[in-house]
């Protein structure tokens, strides 16, 4: 029973895939007749039965019994049908090969009649061409013929040694082709062979035939064994015109009941010669105008043949589709247009007096708020009087170079505003000492490295914070006015918040560069481990050291280990250098991070251990753009989504865990006094602040 109730169902699910695969497809034929004859498509007016077609001339007649079945113009049963196009009005079918043999065995039609009906020869689409030696092919035209008959198409072959005629060109000896210039309806074509009348053993057994047939041009290429080997069930396409109704368009849309553009969504265009029209679905519909629902929207969005350019959302209307840029980007949206740039607003930065809340909020710059310490200050943890929390990062005073980095940064982070980015809440730059203030991020990417005592980052996990930094970056390389270039891209300046959202922090080394330089020539800034080593020697600086930075950061993030370390043997230091020698070796697996190798998939980690060894070129430009990484490792992540539960992290077991280790977004610790700040305090006499409310 059980059986059979699956079998059951598993015909209604086909059967409801059929539906809705035959849904989407708008119908050709009419309804309840036959639409394929073989491999071919029978259109309306075109049909296999009266009823189906639009009159006799159009009538198909399937032969059931060849192999494929091969449809044939009913009235003229020599011409098979190869193709049928609504949208040139053409059809292409094959005309049989006229043969005429000087040997008896070999017998053949030397003369062929044909009637095409409505339909003609498309002009200046097809050939004549005669094969032979000695031979003759001639076609004469027997519309409105009267009197005396003469060939208004004349094609010669004549004898030459198969060695020396030219192998590949028919130009008039073994082979001869002409253009047919005429729009030929009823016609007849004739084969004749030695026409010299040479009494020549040899070459008549070499020879015995001529060949006659019309063909497409372009269909065939000429080949010196064709000659030999050549048969009368040769099929050649040939093109030829068809158009419905004996009047134009303008005639024809007089009479409604008459005129044949049936569908809502089609226009009618009259033929470019002879009597009659054509219908044609509007520019965004397809189908068959020809039917009064024939003519249906294409879905550009969803069968990919939009312009939209990527990270762009496509919606479908009848007729058209549109481009729109997501949240924070601005543009046309198109391929060729504009596309999508990040948007920058003037300024989300407001200045606001507010200084003694700083102070307050760090409980008077106290050392147990202190997160952390690098080369360019001490940063902050805040709580603000409505209970926000925030980072603060206060810049060393000694040093004026730091000033130029506060600024920096404050220009770049005010620009920005994406997901991925630490978010700048305020400033304050008046003061004598520069204070930067973010939306707080606690930190737990270091944990990486300190498995023994942390949360164990999980391979989903790290494939997030890979495509969201990714992301990031290249969000930053298409910024608007000119690409950003973060310089300093690590683990220790990925920060993570509760919900594991990878946010990329610290801009102090980052530059804009100007959209018409391509690179600048700076000071080398970075931290070693992570550095383009084509920068370190060039100074040269573009997207691509980001890139190598960040192939840097995705293979801590397959191995769990340092980027750089003293502690490892020599060999092993450089994690780049190390990683890009497994690789080669093909000990990949041998320095994946073991707790990691049970959750991910080996294809998996093949493919992100392959984008981390692509984005550490040498070179350059040979590295993809972060762009192309974002994608890369997106779709990876898609994959991966369906494949593991989301992780279940309670916002309790996350602020136990990071209280356990103090965060930090500094690499590097210095000697920093603090105390001299501290008393300083008060110089903070006037603070640029904003509270710009979340995102
Ligand atoms: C029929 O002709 C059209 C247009 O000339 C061509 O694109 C198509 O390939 C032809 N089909 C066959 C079966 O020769
Ligand atoms: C025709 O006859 C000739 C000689 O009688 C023979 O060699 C040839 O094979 C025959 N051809 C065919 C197609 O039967
Ligand atoms: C045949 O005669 C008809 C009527 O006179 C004319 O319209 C048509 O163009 C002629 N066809 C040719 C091929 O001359
Ligand atoms: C053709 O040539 C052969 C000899 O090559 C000869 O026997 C025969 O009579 C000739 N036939 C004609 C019709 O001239
Ligand atoms: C003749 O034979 C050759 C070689 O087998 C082949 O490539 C060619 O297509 C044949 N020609 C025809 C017209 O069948
Ligand atoms: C069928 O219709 C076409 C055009 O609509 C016309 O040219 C042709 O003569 C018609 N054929 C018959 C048999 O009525
Ligand atoms: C319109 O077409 C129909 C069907 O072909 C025909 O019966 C009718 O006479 C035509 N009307 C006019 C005004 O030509
Ligand atoms: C086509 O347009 C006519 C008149 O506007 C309308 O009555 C008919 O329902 C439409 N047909 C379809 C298939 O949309
Ligand atoms: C996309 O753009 C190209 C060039 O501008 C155009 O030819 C093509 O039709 C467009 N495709 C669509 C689906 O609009
Ligand atoms: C966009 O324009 C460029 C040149 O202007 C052209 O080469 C390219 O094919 C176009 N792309 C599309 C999708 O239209
Ligand atoms: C974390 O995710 C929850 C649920 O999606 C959301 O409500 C909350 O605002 C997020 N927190 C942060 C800091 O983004
Ligand atoms: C997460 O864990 C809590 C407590 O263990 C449980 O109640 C909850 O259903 C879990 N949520 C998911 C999405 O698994």
């Amino acid at each position: 029973m059980g059986v059979q109730y699956s079998k059951l169902l598993l015909q209604l699910l086909l059967v409801a895939f059929f539906i809705a695969a035959t849904k989407t497809e708008p119908p050709l034929s009419k309804p309840n007749c036959q639409q394929k004859c073989g491999n071919v498509i029978i259109p309306f007016p075109f049909g296999m039965t009266e009823a189906c077609s639009l009159n006799t001339s159009f009538l198909i007649t399937c032969h059931q019994n060849l192999s494929p079945p091969t449809p044939f113009l009913q009235n003229f049963y020599q011409i098979s049908v190869l193709d049928i196009s609504l949208e040139y009005g053409q059809l292409n079918i094959s005309l049989p090969v006229a043969r005429n043999c000087l040997i008896n065995n070999l017998t053949g039609e030397s003369v062929i009649e044909m009637n095409l009906g409505p339909f003609h020869l498309s002009s200046n689409q097809n050939k004549l061409i005669v094969f032979g030696a000695d031979a003759a092919g001639l076609v004469y035209n027997l519309e409105n013929a009267s009197g005396i008959l003469y060939p208004t198409i004349a094609c010669m072959s004549v004898y030459a040694p198969a060695a020396s005629a030219p192998d590949k060109s028919c130009s008039g000896t073994l082979c001869c082709e002409t253009p047919i210039q005429q729009r030929l309806s009823e016609f007849f074509y004739e084969s004749s062979t030695n026409i010299f009348r040479r009494n020549n053993t040899k070459r008549l057994e070499s020879y015995p035939c001529g060949y006659t047939f019309l063909v497409k041009d372009g269909a065939y290429k000429f080949h010196i064994t064709d000659i030999f080997n050549l048969s009368t069930n040769n099929k050649f396409p040939v093109v030829a015109d068809w158009a419905v109704g004996t009047h134009t368009c303008q005639d024809a849309m007089k009479n409604a009941s008459s005129y044949l553009c049936k569908s809502n969504y089609s226009e009618c265009r009259d033929a470019e010669v002879g009597p009659g029209y054509h219908c044609k679905c509007y520019s965004g519909y397809r189908g068959n105008p020809y039917l009064s629902n024939g003519c249906q929207d294409v879905d550009e969005c969803n069968e990919k043949t939009h312009n939209c350019t990527e990270g762009s959302i496509c919606s479908n209307s009848p007729g058209i589709y549109s481009c729109s840029c997501l949240k924070g980007y601005e543009g046309d949206g198109k391929n060729n247009g504009t596309g999508c740039r990040p948007k920058v607003s003037s300024s989300r930065i407001i200045i606001i007096a507010l200084m003694e809340e700083l102070s307050q909020a760090t409980n008077n710059f106290d050392e147990s708020m202190v997160l952390g310490q690098g080369g360019q200050g001490t940063v902050y943890k805040g709580i603000l009087s409505n209970n926000r929390i925030v980072a603060i990062k206060m810049s060393r005073i000694s040093n004026p170079n730091q000033v130029e980095h506060f600024i920096n940064e404050m220009i770049l982070l005010s620009q920005i505003n994406h997901r991925n980015v630490v978010k700048l809440l305020g400033c304050c730059l008046e003061t004598e000492v520069p204070l930067l203030v973010y939306e707080f991020v606690p930190n737990v990417i270091k944990h990486l490295h300190n498995q023994g005592q942390s949360l164990k980052l999980t391979w989903k996990t790290r494939l997030q914070i890979a495509t969201e930094t990714a992301r990031a970056l290249a969000y930053l390389h298409s910024a608007t006015n000119a690409p950003i270039i973060h310089r300093d891209v690590k683990t220790a300046n990925i920060l993570l918040d509760h919900n594991l959202t990878a946010k990329v922090s610290d801009f102090g080394a980052s530059r804009i560069i100007p959209l018409d330089q391509t690179q600048l020539t700076t000071l080398v800034l970075g931290t070693l481990g992570y550095l383009d080593p084509e920068y370190f020697h060039s100074s040269q600086l573009t997207e691509k050291s980001d890139v190598y930075s960040f192939g840097v950061v995705l293979v801590e993030l397959l191995t769990g280990k340092k980027a750089l370390s003293f502690e490892r043997p020599e060999a092993h230091r450089n994690l780049a250098v190390h990683f890009h020698s497994s690789m080669q070796e093909g000990r990949l697996l041998n320095i994946v991070d073991s707790h990691i190798i049970d959750e991910a998939n080996v294809e998996q980690l093949m493919d992100v251990a392959n984008i981390a060894n692509h984005c550490l070129r040498l070179k350059g430009e040979e590295r993809p753009t972060m762009k192309d990484v974002a994608m890369e490792l997106e779709g990876i992540s898609v994959v991966e989504k369906h494949q593991w539960e989301k992780i279940n992290l309670s916002s309790e077991e996350t602020e136990n865990f990071l209280k356990a280790i103090p965060s930090s977004s500094f690499s590097i610790v210095d000697g920093v006094n603090r105390r001299s700040i501290n008393s300083g305090s008060n110089i903070l006499n006037r603070i640029s602040f904003s509270l710009s409310g979340g995102r």
